[in-house]
């Protein structure tokens, strides 16, 4: 009852309020439009290319140290996952993420959506690795979590977290908040609100202070058209169990619309 009520706060404030409300309207727009999801499906499927091949191709000392880094944090997470009040999803980017943090060696990184903290994790390990960069995370707890924050990034060490500044009080709240905090964002990782009109606001709000040339990473951009708008004529896609990771990485170019 407690969690319920709890629950309900959260969904209660502004940012809460707004997601369920986009959410809604998303789910409205999938029954109308079952069949211009398929088609985002298909358009995914088509475009995706194999991860390991890509990357292995760039540098394939890095991808096996990618590899190895996720193969060690699945081990830990079972341990601790199994040990956690929250029922956690997540975990789809690890190798890519860490990969691209350990080559392109951004210092100003921000990432939505934490979770449990796979992606989080991934990140500030790469960091480590490179000696240098801080991550930004934005986040709210899940709603069936009742409000619970004590579990958000439970995968990321101690020993990583001089690194990290973690906000929970939802994208709306968090992204002016941390932009204000840094001179420019080099790296973007966005696994939080996957309407379409989320992903939009954000990259609205993120757009001018990302540098030329950034790296941005989608999450689950079979969800909506979003990321075939922005992609530009090259998209870079990455599938696995039928989701999808979209790539925004011309090494150094900005081509992204
Ligand atoms: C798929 S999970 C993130 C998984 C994480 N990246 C990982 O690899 O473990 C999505 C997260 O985004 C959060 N979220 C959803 N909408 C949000 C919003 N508007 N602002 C901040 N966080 C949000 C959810 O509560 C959840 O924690």
């Amino acid at each position: 009852m407690d969690a319920m009520l709890a629950g309900a706060r959260r969904v209660f404030t502004l940012d809460g309020a707004r997601v369920v409300f986009a959410r809604a309207i998303d789910r409205v727009r999938r029954r109308v439009t079952r069949l211009d999801l398929e088609a985002v499906r298909r358009w995914c499927a088509a475009s995706a290319i194999d991860q390991a091949a890509w990357a292995a191709a760039i540098d394939p000392g890095l991808w096996a140290e990618a590899s190895a880094f996720e193969s060690d944090l699945r081990n830990r997470a079972s341990r601790l996952l199994a040990s956690a009040q929250g029922r956690y999803g997540g975990g789809g980017a690890v190798a890519l993420l860490y990969f691209l943090v350990r080559l392109r060696r951004p210092h100003y990184v921000v990432e939505t959506g934490v979770a449990a903290g796979w992606s989080t994790a991934a990140i500030l390990a790469a960091m480590e690795q490179n000696g240098a960069g801080h991550l930004w995370s934005s986040d709210f707890p899940y709603f069936r979590h009742g409000g619970n924050t004590a579990e958000i990034g439970l995968l990321v060490p101690g020993e990583l977290r001089p690194r990290w500044t973690l906000t929970t009080r939802g994208d709306q709240v968090n992204l002016p908040q941390i932009l204000a905090e840094m001179p420019r964002v080099d790296f973007l990782h966005y696994d939080s609100d996957k309407s379409r009109a989320g992903r939009a606001w954000a990259l609205a709000l993120l757009r001018p202070k990302l540098i030329p040339g950034a790296t941005i990473v989608f999450d689950d951009i079979q969800d909506n058209w979003h990321f075939r708008q922005i992609a530009g004529d090259r998209p870079l896609i990455f599938g696995e169990n039928g989701k999808f990771v979209g790539l925004l990485d011309r090494g150094g170019r900005d081509t992204w619309k």
